[in-house]
């Protein structure tokens, strides 16, 4: 009993939102402990979306940037946004992204360079199942997958972090070490005109879902915010 009270004044005493302008989560090590939980501002289910975020990382190898939580049977991934070597038995610094939407995986081979912060959109249309994946505002070849399909966010996201297939806890593999910030996401898919904007992180355009300048989250493990340097 004493255990869950401590638990829960744990849990409510890390909460916030606040303008995380300027700020970076810190993500000292690979470990299934380290994670940051986003609420979102809505609760229904997506048929359209946008996720931006920037991140920084030297890891070389794969990795969880953005995750739904999914409800009570975890058999599925149902929006997920990693990086990963394309070749998985040689670690490279060359990545490729990858996107899951309920259990399809679509992917792009993005050479991007390490040691920079790196600027990731996703957008997804379910009338039409296209995905556009935009890296420093340049986009990839379009892909489609999961037509129809509509993607909840009744159980929260995370950061850091993605939901093993099968079984009940986080992909042992898939844990992010580096920095993550501005992070957006939308209901609908914005223009290009738009993701150029947030990737020059005009202060105006934020998300409905998740705004980095108006940010519910709950830090987990050993991740920190910080100023960005
Ligand atoms: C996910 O895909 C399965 C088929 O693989 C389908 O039955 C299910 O309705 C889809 N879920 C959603 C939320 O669209
Ligand atoms: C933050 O999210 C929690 C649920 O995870 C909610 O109970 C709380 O009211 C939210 N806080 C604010 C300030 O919106």
């Amino acid at each position: 009993m004493e255990v869950r009270v401590l638990c829960f004044l744990l849990f409510v005493g890390s909460m916030a939102k606040e303008d995380m302008e300027r700020k970076v989560f810190i993500f000292p090590r690979q470990s299934i402990s380290d994670y940051v939980e986003l609420t979102p501002q809505l609760t229904e289910p997506l048929d359209k979306l946008t996720v931006c975020l920037r991140t920084y990382t030297d890891l070389s190898k794969s990795h969880a940037l953005f995750s739904l939580d999914l409800p009570e049977s975890w058999d599925r991934h149902m929006f997920d946004i990693f990086q990963a070597p394309i070749d998985y038995t040689r670690p490279t610094p060359f990545h490729a992204f990858f996107v899951y939407i309920n259990n399809s995986l679509a992917y792009s081979n993005a050479q991007a360079e390490v040691l920079h912060w790196r600027h990731s959109c996703v957008t997804w249309d379910s009338d039409t199942g296209v995905l556009q994946l935009w890296v420093n505002g340049k986009v990839y070849p379009q892909r489609v997958l999961q037509k129809g399909s509509s993607i909840d966010l009744q159980k929260g996201i995370s950061l850091g972090q993605m939901r093993r297939n099968y079984g009940t806890g986080w992909e042992p593999e898939s844990s992010f070490q580096g920095e993550i910030s501005d992070v957006h996401m939308w209901n609908e898919v914005l223009p290009p005109e738009t993701i150029r904007q947030v990737l020059i992180n005009n202060r105006y355009i934020n998300g409905n879902v998740i705004s980095w300048r108006s940010l519910n989250y709950t830090l987990n493990g050993d991740v920190i915010v910080q100023p960005k340097v």
